[in-house]
């Protein structure tokens, strides 16, 4: 029988960011399947990765941080590695976009497109700021929306009103990148043809060869369109300089749009792997491959990953993806992860609390099913999961039945156990159902499936009652047996759980004194006469106080944001520089804003207001204000009720199409998500005004 041989990858984390624990959500899924595929005996399975490294946030942070972008992407580089270290993921090579073998694919892809006429130039007009001397991207320009005249918002969207616009339209435009006033100017783009027939045509019938989940599919066929619509756009492949990334082929000042070269730092990341294991690279990415290629990514990339890099592979002559595995995103306690609930937890936070990283593989593989379905972290259930399933159910095996092994009989195990007799017999019976829920990514299933089979040893330990037999030395046949039954059933539980448990399944190779478990090895058991090691303390429980102090330590540490969900943050707009100080203005200026103590008096929905709350504020007037108030994204409406802020009381009252506003509250905000209402120190009375 031939080989399966499969290349495995997951989406290349961003360079300008840590690592957290949503990023982990896929890092560990593709972990646990690699994993998985390793242990089986016909198997040969790759698994690769690389930081994506360039574009303009990059480009700008470095600046901002006084280094090199290469010398920013090597930190970062070194970071993330210790993350996936410290979390038992474990790439066959972690590589960087910025790479010489990145480079010399996306170059000659580039030249195939070019040479199968799907590359064309276009002049495009697009806002430039004369101080930075550069082409703003949409999410680096920032004004008055056009609609609600909120200021301050993105070139591309409202996050007040909810409105979409064109950069064009901001009323009083400014760079967010130097403050100034940008200039609209023209330039060449090139531009990847994805309207052409071709990719059309092969885009279609790659969706139907069953490459994409259902889910997906359906997307897909939302972005096709049907058979007679041309649904496509082309696709705008260059920045001008300056850029960090690589320099298209004989097109000065001309550079790849990072979202170009990202994908083919799979390809990059792999030529390293088979210059160093001497594997062959063709005989993985040459049309025609035998071999199975997998990405696993993130429901927000899945655009670019079945439209642009398929549409890019096939026309530069390289084989497709056998499938995409796209998965949900996480949420934190039913919220999306929030910097001021301190939700959004970097690796780093986590480890440092010297929580176990195999809690978290283990709680998200029970949450894992294959689908795109968004998955939540719930601390509590977090605890209550690790310590009832993983220690209570399973490691408890082992610690309960080695006592008495090594107590009573020198840590021998005794042949006449019951063999693959009803218990053993049960758990070796569930290895094909098992293995096939690990094929389909279905880890939940399997989970499921394990912890029950870990109640029937348990079922089965409470009706032997091994510390009763324990208690006369005529049981001692009996008590040996038993526990060699338990050990071995324990064994074929760890056989199971190994690719999520992969350092506890190595503790566990030691504590039995053997070789290195394989799924074939669910065939047999311990040989008579096997001497187990002492035990050792194989888990210990989860400690809410490590949790507790996990999330304080996160309400701290806020660093820039990369886990919007909205697909506008691949583009670009990954920079958080505080927009520019305002004008300077006198005291007397100042003093013509009258700001006042408030007290929230009610708090409420308004129907049909997507970011609004309707606020009744007590500032000491005999009647109540009204203030509609753009904070709906941060803030439940009864969690406000009673509290006291801040409010501009003299703004001139603003009719909305909702009623009157007659003030407006002060809330700070800024790049990262996230909006914080102010409220004065304890004992501030209503109606104070704030000077
Ligand atoms: N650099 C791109 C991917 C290029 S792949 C050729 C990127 N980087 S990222 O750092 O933003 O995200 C990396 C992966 O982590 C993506 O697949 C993304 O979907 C995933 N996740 C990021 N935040 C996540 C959650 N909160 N939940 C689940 N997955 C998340 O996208
Ligand atoms: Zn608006």
């Amino acid at each position: 029988m031939s080989k399966r041989k499969i290349l495995v990858t997951s989406a290349l984390p961003y360079a300008n960011g840590s690592i957290h624990l949503g990023h982990l959500v896929e890092y560990i899924q593709t972990d646990i399947w690699v994993r998985f595929q390793n242990m089986q005996k016909d198997t040969e399975c790759h698994y690769v990765c690389a930081d994506d490294t360039h574009g303009t946030p990059i480009m700008l942070r470095a600046e901002k941080e006084g280094i090199s972008p290469e010398q920013l992407i090597d930190r970062v580089w070194h970071e993330h590695i210790a993350d996936f270290k410290g979390f038992h993921v474990e790439f066959d090579n972690y590589g960087s976009t910025n790479s010489a073998e990145t480079k010399a694919y996306s170059e000659s892809i580039y030249r195939k497109l070019k040479a199968a006429n799907l590359i064309e130039v276009r002049s495009i007009e697009q806002f430039y700021d004369p101080v930075k001397s550069m082409f703003l991207p949409d999410r680096f320009i920032k004004g008055e929306c056009p609609k609600c005249h909120a200021k301050d918002q993105y070139g591309d969207n409202c996050e007040v009103c909810g409105a979409a616009y064109a950069p064009t339209d901001l009323i009083n435009p400014y760079s967010a990148v130097s403050g100034a006033k940008p200039e609209l100017r023209n330039s060449d783009h090139y531009f990847f043809k994805l309207s052409a027939d071709t990719c059309q045509k092969f885009l279609r019938e790659w969706t139907r060869s069953g490459s994409l989940q259902p889910e997906a599919a359906n997307k897909m066929q939302e972005w096709l369109g049907s058979e007679s619509e041309n649904k496509l756009s082309d696709w705008d492949i260059s920045r001008d300089a300056p850029y960090f990334g690589f320099e298209i082929p004989d097109a000065p000042g001309k550079y790849f749009y990072v979202w170009l070269d990202a994908p083919v730092g799979y390809m990059g990341s792999f030529k390293q792997l088979c210059n160093e294991k001497g594997l062959d690279f063709d005989e993985y990415w040459n049309a025609g491959s035998k071999t199975e290629m997998y990405h696993f990514i993130g429901k927000d990339i899945l655009y670019f990953h079945a439209l642009f890099w398929p549409a890019m592979l096939q026309h530069a002559g390289f084989r497709t993806p056998t499938k995409l595995f796209a998965h949900g995103f996480l949420t934190v306690n039913g919220e999306k992860m929030s910097k001021s609930r301190g939700t959004f937890i970097t690796a780093d936070s986590y480890l440092k609390q010297g929580l176990n990283p195999e809690y978290l593989r283990y709680y998200y593989a029970a949450k894992l099913n294959g689908t795109m379905e968004d998955l939540d972290l719930n601390l509590e259930d977090f605890l209550a999961k690790v310590n009832s399933d993983l220690v209570g159910k399973y490691i408890n095996i082992a610690s309960r039945a080695s006592g008495f092994l090594l107590k009573n009989f020198d840590g021998i195990l005794k042949k006449d156990y019951d063999g693959f007799g009803s218990l053993l017999g049960l758990i070796h019976s569930k290895a094909e159902e098992i293995h096939s829920y690990y094929e389909l990514r279905d880890f939940s299933s399997a989970i499921r499936k394990i912890m029950a089979l870990a109640d029937n040893v348990n079922a089965y330990t409470d009706h032997q009652k091994p510390w009763q037999l324990a208690k006369d030395p005529s049981n001692n046949l009996q008590l040996q047996s038993v526990c060699s039954t338990l050990i071995n059933a324990f064994r074929l539980l760890t056989i199971y759980l190994k690719p999520i448990l992969p350092k506890l399944a190595a503790e566990v190779e030691c504590f039995l004194n053997i070789p290195p478990l394989t799924w074939q090895d669910i065939n047999s058991l311990l040989p008579d006469g096997r001497k187990i090691n002492s035990y050792q303390h194989l888990m210990t429980r989860v400690d809410q106080k490590q949790i507790d102090a996990m999330i304080e330590a996160n309400k701290q540490t806020l660093e820039p944001t990369t886990n919007a969900h909205s697909p506008a943050r691949h583009a670009e707009h990954q920079q958080h520089a505080i927009a520019p100080i305002a004008e300077t203005i006198s005291i007397d200026e100042f003093s013509k804003i009258d700001l006042r103590v408030a007290k929230i008096v009610n708090a409420e929905h308004v129907e049909g207001a997507e970011k609004l709350l309707k606020l009744t504020l007590d500032i000491g007037e005999e009647k109540t204000r009204t203030v509609f108030a753009g904070i709906k994204s941060a803030y439940d409406p009864e969690k406000l009720n009673g509290r006291m802020t801040v409010m501009v009381a003299n703004l001139a009252p603003r009719k909305m199409k909702f009623g009157l506003s007659e003030g407006m509250v002060l809330a700070a905000s800024g790049e990262a998500p996230g909006l914080f209402i102010l409220s004065p120190d304890d004992g501030a009375q209503p109606g104070m005004r704030v000077k």
